[in-house]
């Protein structure tokens, strides 16, 4: 029988491919990453690992599982998987798969709620009642930004952006997106810039990869307006954090709001300090439903290359 190694507890029903299979595999049960060392050796031991987007498998850690002569597949449980060397895995003949589809909705939906929560400048508004601090009703306290009817720029096109402008539609809002390759839908700007210049609204949608690492630096942040709102639900390392962190204390950005970022989960002291942001813990894929259909998902698809098939979903 195959060992499979689950690297923490997942959500009830996530194990089912895999016992459906007759695998039952070892769970982990403390809720930390794994050390490299402690990656390796795991994989080293394992025919398949299902892991997290905190355990960082690196190259060091598939040689080990190359050695180890085992090590067929690594399942993310998550979309993005820039916690992979995946070069390393394809030298090694070594399968990674993520989980595209399910979590999309879910992650719209939170971007969403920080497009309004970040425009409405709730995080503040809310600190200060709980705080005390509210006194009485002002005419002229906590002026958000409308999101109604605003411009929304959305940089990628993927599923999760394209959910997201799915949205805004609600919203009567103008829709732009940018993406490297055009689309040939309405609203395509090819010049990030140009995206960032006319939008009130931008929401980050692209993977972390070395093309788009701050793609949102400081040159880019000069570019959008000072009525501007920011929204990053992607990976942290897109957006130049302490260039943000900047703008918004010189008020030459309206508004952040993130899910996401460079060190997790260390934010950057000069964000967590600065003024009208809305800072969540990367609960972008945080319900039920779709953190049950994440870990299902990296299960099956262990279950088919355990089988001799090919990935349900790989990564290329
Ligand atoms: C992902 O899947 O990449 C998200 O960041 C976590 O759900």
């Amino acid at each position: 029988m195959p060992s499979v190694l689950v690297t923490r507890h997942v959500p009830d029903g996530g194990l089912e491919p895999l016992l459906s299979a007759g695998i039952e595999p070892v769970v982990r049960a403390v809720d930390t990453p794994l050390t490299g060392p402690e990656l390796a050796r795991a994989a080293a031991e394992h025919d398949a690992l299902v892991v997290l987007l905190t355990d960082r498998v690196d190259a060091d850690v598939l040689a080990a599982g190359a050695r180890g002569g085992r090590l067929r597949v690594v399942a993310n449980v998550a979309v993005g998987y820039d916690n992979i060397d995946v070069a390393a895995a394809r030298a090694h003949g070594i399968a990674i798969t993520n989980t595209p589809g399910v979590l999309t909705e879910t992650t719209a939906d939170l971007a969403f709620m920080l497009i309004l929560a970040a425009s409405r400048l709730c995080s503040s508004a809310e600190a200060d009642l709980r705080g005390g601090r509210w006194t009485s009703w002002s005419i002229l306290s906590y002026l958000g930004r409308d999101v109604t009817g605003a411009t929304l720029g959305i940089v990628g096109h993927g599923r999760i952006g394209r959910a997201v402008a799915r949205r805004a539609k609600g919203f009567a809002m103008d829709v732009l997106h940018h993406a490297r390759q055009p689309t040939g839908e309405p609203g395509y700007v090819a010049d990030l810039d140009e995206l960032l210049e006319r939008s009130d609204i931008v929401s980050v949608h692209v993977p972390l990869g070395p093309a788009t690492h701050h793609l949102i630096d400081a040159a880019r942040l000069r570019r959008m307006k000072p009525t501007a709102v920011l929204v990053n639900t992607a990976r942290g390392s897109v957006v130049d954090e302490e260039a943000l962190a900047i703008a918004l204390e010189e008020g030459r950005l309206f508004a952040a709001g993130l899910d996401v970022y460079e060190h997790e989960p260390v934010v950057h002291p000069r964000l967590l300090a600065a003024p009208r942001t809305v800072l969540l813990p990367h609960i972008g894929s945080a319900s039920v439903e779709t953190r049950t259909l994440m870990a299902r998902m990296a299960c099956a698809n262990v279950v088919a290359v355990l089988a001799g098939d090919p990935a349900l979903n790989p990564v290329t």
